[in-house]
């Protein structure tokens, strides 16, 4: 099983942007506790960070011709992306919305996602631990 791990926009400041919301962690210690954990769990992990729509958009249909599934962090593209969404209802595999903050919690713009409704499911709120769940839920769902 393949799976690609994707982060948006600003992801790649993880550990010095806003701790006290997104916590301490750089985005490479996630990388690392993603491809541990795919180890784990029979899975071998894929990750790719970029802050342009259209390099997410070619990654995800890239995602189509080698991964079973993507575990994806759109970032504030979230909530303004048709293009996203787009490609996300394009490529059929199965895709898994992760946040590390409570976007529910924060202001009235973060409570609109343009692409949660052509993701298989969601995860938000848990810190780092959002990829961790969205993980382990991802590929239970292409196990079955
Ligand atoms: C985020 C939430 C978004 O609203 C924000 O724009 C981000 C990070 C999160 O992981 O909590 O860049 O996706």
């Amino acid at each position: 099983m393949k799976i690609l791990i994707l982060h948006g926009p600003n992801l790649n400041l993880l550990g010095t942007r806003e701790p006290e919301i997104y916590g301490a962690m750089t985005l490479d210690d996630i990388n690392n506790k993603m491809i541990e954990l795919g180890k784990e769990l029979g899975a071998e992990i894929k990750c790719l960070q970029s802050n342009h729509e259209g390099a997410l958009i070619d990654a995800l249909q890239d995602a189509r011709t080698w991964a079973d599934g993507v575990v994806f962090n759109p970032g504030g593209y979230t909530h303004t992306s048709v293009a996203l969404r787009d490609a996300i209802s394009a490529i059929v595999i199965p895709v898994i919305e992760v946040h590390l903050s409570n976007v529910y919690a924060r202001e009235e713009f973060r409570h609109t996602s343009l692409v949660s409704a052509v993701c298989k499911g969601k995860v938000t709120g848990f810190g780092w631990r959002s990829y961790d769940l969205g993980l382990r839920g991802l590929v239970d769902i292409i196990k079955v």
